[in-house]
């Protein structure tokens, strides 16, 4: 596609598909014709960030920037380790593991209840709410998918009930987490009112759950496909870095994001019109032969590496810094506490039925 139609209309999802690397930057980092307010963004997203425009989106995001910065972040690293080896080491006697459901998909729920604040006595209700709000419905009947809705509709009411008790408890009793930062945090004398950083929790959920997930899975996955790289990583530790950046190109856990455009415009010679809706297919650009060359072969210490996995402009991933150091902490002790991972005779990978994350649904291991 992106050599004979990088600009194409979609007529089943009406919509523009954009594949090529400059033509995906070039709209991410024009937010004044590229609109992130979008009526596809669902109820979890709407109010959030990631779903508005400047100048409100620049207000916001420097508010919640002084709350989840880089340092809090890195100060985290001892306690995702301590978390990391309380999943690996029951699984140390076992033959045989899924991956997903026994490390890469309760790690990063355990990082954000913890991170928030949430008490260990609500971490199965927040993993189970988590689950409900970043599922998709799958080709199913139109009362499955109704029942679906009713059901995401439900768990965000809870969500929103949830969180706006702790916001006013932490009002109240600050303590040393986020939701007690963001009360906190102000630019030019602007604070959050409750009702935005309710949305800001909810967001970091939807966000950044199933995508960490699926990047240490993918990683997973990949040093099992190839597998002098387990070893190779065991001997050169300070590859690490490198490998996970071309993970996130070569399998990007999050495949596409989407925009809509505010007065007409041109990409690629095609005309588009105010209204249309233009889907950035980042997957794609991670793999545009212009930008990397033999952009098909996973090459563990690519430089440079300019991947769109974290999208690109004003609206580039907050949580990049986590789910960088997840994936750094959690990669070296998963290697070093098994030792030639394979998949089990007759292994087939099925993927999540999804067109916008990328991992797969089980990986046994
Ligand atoms: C935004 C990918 C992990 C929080 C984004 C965007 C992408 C992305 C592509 C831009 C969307 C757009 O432009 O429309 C990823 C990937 C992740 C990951 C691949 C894991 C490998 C996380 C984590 C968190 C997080 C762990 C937080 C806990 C956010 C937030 C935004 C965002 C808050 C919105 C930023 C804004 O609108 O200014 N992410 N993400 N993400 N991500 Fe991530």
């Amino acid at each position: 596609m992106r050599k004979t139609s990088p600009v194409t209309y979609d007529e089943h999802r009406s919509s523009w598909d954009l594949f090529r690397y400059d033509d995906i930057v070039a709209i991410l980092k024009d937010p004044v014709t590229f609109s992130s307010v979008r009526p596809t963004a669902g109820p979890v997203l709407l109010g959030s960030i990631i779903g508005m425009d400047p100048p409100k989106h620049h207000q916001m995001r420097n508010i919640v920037s002084k709350a989840f910065t880089p340092k809090a972040i890195s100060e985290l690293e001892p306690r995702i380790a301590e978390v990391v080896h309380e999943l690996v080491n029951p699984l140390k006697t076992k033959q045989q593991m899924d991956l997903i459901h026994d490390i890469s998909y309760p790690l990063p729920v355990i990082v954000i209840a913890e991170l928030l604040g949430v008490p260990p006595e609500d971490r199965q209700l927040f993993k189970d709410w988590s689950d409900v709000i970043v599922k998709m419905p799958e080709d199913s009947t139109e009362n499955e998918v109704q029942s679906f809705f009713r059901e995401r509709q439900k768990t965000r009411q809870e969500l929103d009930d949830y969180f706006m008790k702790v916001v006013t408890e932490r009002r109240k009793n600050p303590r040393e987490d986020l939701i007690s930062r963001l009360v906190h945090a102000e630019v030019d004398g602007q604070h959050l009112t409750d009702h935005e950083i309710m949305e800001f929790c909810i967001l970091l959920l939807a966000a950044g759950n199933e995508t960490t997930t699926n990047l240490i899975s993918n990683a997973i996955r990949k040093f099992i496909e190839e597998p002098h790289l387990q070893e190779q990583l065991r001997q050169q530790p300070e590859l690490m870095e490198k490998a996970i950046e071309e993970i996130l190109r070569y399998y990007s856990p999050v495949l596409a994001t989407n925009r809509v455009v505010t007065k007409d415009t041109e990409i690629g010679g095609k005309q588009i019109k105010k209204g249309d809706q233009v889907i950035a297919w980042i997957a794609s650009a991670n793999r545009d032969e212009n930008k990397f060359p033999v952009a098909d072969q996973f090459k563990v210490d690519r430089t440079p590496n300019q991947h769109l996995a974290f999208g690109n402009g004003a609206h580039f991933c907050l949580g990049a810094p986590l789910a960088r150091l997840e994936a750094r902490v959690a990669l070296p002790i998963i290697l070093s506490s098994f030792h030639n991972m394979e998949f089990p005779e007759g292994t087939e990978l099925t993927p999540i039925p999804s067109t916008f994350v990328y991992g797969v649904k089980a990986l046994p291991v």
